[in-house]
């Protein structure tokens, strides 16, 4: 069974979805995208679609910051992605991912007097970074895009070539991820991922105004901790030594989950191994994104009519 695409309006085999060379986002990164976590859950044969709604409606404030009109309501998206993922029927995790792009097939750089196309494929994903052991980190010597430069909110292609030159540049010099520091030398986020500390019992993160893209997993561990644990979680500029003597980190993201951090620029935080709160929070997500957690099955989306059996 091939796999399937969504493009041109239309459900068709993913290897028939092409565009242009001279495609506008191509060359501009003039496009907005959206990565979905679909989570198979083998006892249920059901594939849950983790906060679709909440990622479509960021899709939609990216698309608004960057003039691209998607003529599509909240509700349309996700029936589109749900019969997508089923169509496709994948029976282990999935990354679903939209993208909202400047599809004129034209040279010169603007957002206006273009046209606008959108597109939905979904491929197999398993973990990103190594959830069990954590993630060894280092600041990274790249800084941040401000939101005067290209709105870090919005999740635009262009933008990730300030993720791509941090996380090569970790990864050449033995790391697993980078952390980004603003202009100011605030920690800002990884280059997928937003970073939380665990400093005196208490959840910290940086808040919105330092440059980061506001993650849907991190607003659920601030929500798991607050009703779970009664941890409460402090959005304030953080300082970059603040990194080397936090009792615990981890980062946060859908294609990262909740990933522990052991090791940040050479220095061992706590016991070197993944803190106990993290290792709380992580458990608690994990059953929550396989829809294992009656409390918060309104998060989860199941794909599948009918139970799927391997
Ligand atoms: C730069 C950046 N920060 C943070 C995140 C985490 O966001 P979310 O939890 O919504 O996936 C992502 C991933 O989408 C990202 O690319």
């Amino acid at each position: 069974m091939p796999d399937f695409a969504f493009f041109n309006k239309q459900f068709m085999p993913l290897s028939e979805a092409k565009v242009g060379i001279m495609t506008h986002a191509l060359h501009y990164g003039t496009a907005c995208f959206e990565g979905i976590r679909g989570n198979w859950n083998p006892e249920e044969g059901q594939m849950y679609l983790f906060r679709i709604k909440d990622h479509y409606l960021r899709l939609k404030k990216s698309c608004h910051i960057l003039k691209i009109n998607l003529p599509y309501s909240l509700d349309k998206l996700c029936q589109l992605t749900v019969e997508l993922v089923e169509r496709n029927g994948y029976q282990e995790d999935i990354y679903v991912r939209p993208v909202a792009y400047k599809s004129s097939q034209t040279v010169g750089v603007r957002l206006h007097d273009l046209e606008d196309d959108f597109f939905i494929f979904v491929t197999p994903f398993g973990p990103y970074l190594d959830i069990g052991k954590g993630a060894r980190c280092c600041v990274s010597t790249w800084r941040r895009i401000d939101d005067n430069m290209i709105p870090p909110r919005a999740k635009i292609t262009g933008l990730y070539v300030n993720s791509a030159l941090a996380k090569t540049e970790a990864w050449e010099n033995g790391f697993d991820e980078a952390i980004l520091l603003t202009q100011e030398g605030h920690v800002s986020e990884g280059s997928g991922e937003n970073v939380f500390l665990v400093l005196q019992g208490k959840l910290v993160t940086p808040p919105s105004s330092d440059n980061i893209l506001m993650g849907i997993t991190r607003d659920t561990v601030i929500k798991l901790a607050k009703n779970e644990l009664g941890v409460d979680t402090v959005e304030r500029p953080i300082d970059r030594s603040e990194l080397y003597i936090a009792e615990e980190c981890f980062l946060t993201g859908t294609a990262a989950h909740v990933t522990p951090v052991i090791e940040i620029d050479r220095r061992k935080l706590g016991n070197g191994k993944a803190g106990e709160i993290t290792k709380k929070l992580q458990q608690l997500y994990f059953d929550v994104i396989r829809g294992k957690s009656s409390k918060y099955l309104d998060w989860c989306t199941p794909a599948y009519r009918s139970k799927l059996v391997a």
